[in-house]
């Protein structure tokens, strides 16, 4: 069948590796079932697989993509929870240690069709579009963990997102509007900073510069070139959820600044496939449409994936069938 995967590991040169070409016919195991996929979206953690981070070389071939949308045989619409648990596991699959998501052992969504256990299924709301479902499963349901389950903000609190123009910030900005918060941005450019504003920040600024005042909670996900502002923006009791890194795992801690401000710095990954859909009820409840910045033919993915590592974001990068 027709997949975009990643041939081996390239830690330097990532998009070497990425291949638009044949992989074998899925089978379809017992509790498990087919979805003929219409759109998959592209995450950085894509750019991982292909760096060879997070996945063993003698797992290559490896077909990209952590989430999607498609149908079932019975003609169902469905978007993809792509935390896959061990069956014996009971209560929150993101904290079982021998949850993968799709891409880690089960193969990824760009492709004709992707099989993964029958749980790990939701029935998309009505109205909602295969693109647009194809961007819940990892981007935006990692965002409404860190926003909803993570932050213990309330509406009328000011959150801060770091990054404007990425697939979990844009989510965030969206969520923390549309949920009645106050919502502040950094972008890296303008541009970035337009594109928040138009999505619903109250007000942008660019990176690293002082805010006029200190926020409820900020969320991170660059890393290094964020964190020391981060700690900065808070007001003493204030909470950090993070979800990643781009920009580097090692920032300085600041642990003055942490423990005498009382500060919080709380991790948060993924989300249960509950979370997922309450997502997509909240979603279609409230009516947001899901910025997507670049829609594009799964056969030309790698512009998309060019795009990503080259920080050339809008939203989210959907690729369809
Ligand atoms: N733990 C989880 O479950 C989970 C789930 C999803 C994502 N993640 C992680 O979250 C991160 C973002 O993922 P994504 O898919 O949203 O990526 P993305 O779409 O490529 O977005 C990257 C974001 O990082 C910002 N950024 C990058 N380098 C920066 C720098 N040097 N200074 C300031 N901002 C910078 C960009 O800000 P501008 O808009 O200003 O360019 C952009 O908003 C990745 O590290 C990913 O692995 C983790």
């Amino acid at each position: 069948m027709f997949a975009v995967y990643a041939a081996a590991p390239n830690a330097d040169a990532p998009l070497d590796s990425l291949t638009v070409g044949e992989r074998p016919e899925p089978e379809v195991g017992a509790g498990h079932v087919a979805v003929t996929v219409r759109a998959a979206s592209l995450n950085m953690h894509d750019l991982w697989t292909l760096r060879g981070v997070g996945i063993k070389p003698e797992q290559f071939p490896m077909i990209l993509g952590c989430d999607g949308a498609g149908t079932l045989a019975d003609g169902t619409s469905v978007a993809l929870h792509s935390v896959i648990g061990d069956p014996d596991w009971k209560g929150d699959e993101t904290l079982d240690p021998r949850r993968t998501l799709l891409t880690e052992k089960y193969q990824g969504t760009m492709a004709e069709t992707v099989v993964v256990p029958k749980r790990n299924v939701v029935p998309m709301p009505d109205g909602m579009t295969a693109a647009q479902a194809a961007v819940m499963g990892t981007a935006w349901l990692t965002a409404y963990r860190m926003l909803f389950t993570k932050s213990g903000l309330r509406p009328g609190q000011t959150m801060l997102v770091q990054g404007a123009s990425g697939g979990v910030s844009t989510a965030l900005i969206q969520l923390g509007r549309a949920a009645g918060l106050r919502v502040w941005v950094t972008g890296r450019s303008e541009e970035k900073r337009a594109l928040a504003e138009k999505l619903g920040a109250h007000a942008t600024f660019p990176s690293g510069e002082r805010l006029p005042e200190r926020v409820d909670g900020v969320f991170e996900s660059v890393g290094d070139a964020t964190w020391s502002h981060s700690m900065r923006a808070l007001k003493p009791g204030g909470i950090i959820v993070i979800c990643g890194a781009t920009s580097g795992f090692n920032p300085g801690a600041d642990l003055q600044r942490l423990f005498f401000l009382q500060l919080r710095v709380v991790g948060s990954t993924m989300g249960t496939r509950d979370e997922l859909a309450d997502l997509l009820k909240f979603v279609a409840n409230a009516g947001i449409t899901p910025e997507i910045g670049l829609e594009l033919p799964m056969e030309r993915a790698s512009e998309g994936f060019n795009a990503m590592l080259q920080g050339d974001t809008a939203g989210k990068i959907v690729f369809t069938r």
